[in-house]
């Protein structure tokens, strides 16, 4: 099939560069927003784009950037994009990214990425970062800044591709803009667990296997009510790419409780680092040691 290269088209101001390839997957995820409410990406399946603006309290960028935010999605919305905020600071808490909501009065849902998982699936690397996913093929479209020009630069030129009519994300590239050196036009962002669990990959026995026997193999054991047993590294193995599925949307455990807000939702009651520990593992190919 023939890709679509989008970047003949772009004219650019010199202190960036623009790169196009094989667009980049991303799986579902689930993530709780500032006021409580619960975002899966594939329920935005009846929009041709999500836009997620990386955002972190206390970041200039962002705070300067509120009303050209809005502006785009006024732009966009009514052509079948939807807009949210995305918090993967790791020094910001739920009670502190409402504060800053209060005071600057986004009006985006800013969703909660305490464990950072979703921020590394989409390679956002500091706040005021743009990307664009196809909700529906779950491919990565464009990473970058929010340009001076949106219509006129590639992030305008992407959303254009994927509203028009018959768009089909899986010949579309991911388009990443980037500050000349590769520097990011934001906020950096730091990613301590990741980087500490690529470093030193959470070991199958010791830290792995613990945290599933506390959490899961009380109902997935031979006779329970999990539909498959996990009694041994390969059956694990085996199952990895499911299990991080389920971690990332929040369904497994089942019955979660947001415990910030006391409703039932359905994310977050495996500890942080637990989730960390088990996606990296997982990532880095469920290793028997
Ligand atoms: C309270 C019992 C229970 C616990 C605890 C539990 N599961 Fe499950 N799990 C189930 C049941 C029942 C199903 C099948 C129904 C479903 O998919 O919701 C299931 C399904 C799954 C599936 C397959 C999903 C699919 O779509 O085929 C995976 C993977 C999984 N669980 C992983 C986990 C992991 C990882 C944990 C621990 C973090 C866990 N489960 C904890 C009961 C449980």
């Amino acid at each position: 099939m023939k890709k679509i290269s989008l970047l003949a088209m772009f004219t650019l101001a010199a202190a960036f560069s623009v790169s196009a390839q094989a667009a980049d997957r991303v799986g579902d995820f689930t993530l709780i927003d500032n006021n409580g409410k619960a975002h899966q990406l594939s329920k935005y399946a009846y929009n041709k784009a999500l836009v997620i603006v990386s955002q972190a309290t206390g970041c200039t960028t962002n705070q300067e950037n509120i009303a050209r935010y809005k502006q785009l999605r006024t732009n966009w919305d009514h052509r079948g994009v939807s807009f949210v905020m995305l918090n993967s600071d790791v020094r910001d808490e739920r009670a502190g990214i409402r504060a800053e909501e209060a005071v600057w009065k986004y009006d985006f849902p800013i969703l909660d990425d305490e464990t950072q998982l979703v921020a590394e699936s989409l390679g956002i690397t500091y706040a005021g970062q743009v990307v664009v996913v196809d909700p529906v093929r779950m491919n990565v479209l464009y990473r970058g800044p929010l340009p001076a020009q949106p219509a006129n630069a590639p992030l305008g030129q992407v959303l254009t591709a994927i509203v028009a009519d018959g768009a089909d994300s899986r010949q579309m590239e991911t388009v990443a803009v980037e500050a000349e050196g590769g520097a990011g036009a934001g906020c950096a962002l730091e990613f301590p667990a990741r980087d500490a669990n690529l470093a030193d990959v959470p070991d199958y026995e010791t830290e792995i296997a613990p945290i599933l026997i506390e959490r899961c193999v009380g109902c997935h054991v031979e006779g329970g009510i999990g539909p498959f047993a996990m009694n041994s590294h390969m059956m694990i193995q085996g199952w990895s790419p499911m299990i991080r599925e389920v971690l990332m949307t929040g369904r497994m455990p089942p019955m979660q409780i947001d415990p910030t807000i006391r409703e039932f939702t359905n994310n977050g009651n495996i500890p942080v680092e637990e989730r960390q520990k088990l996606i990296h593992w997982i990532n880095a190919g469920s290793p028997r040691n």
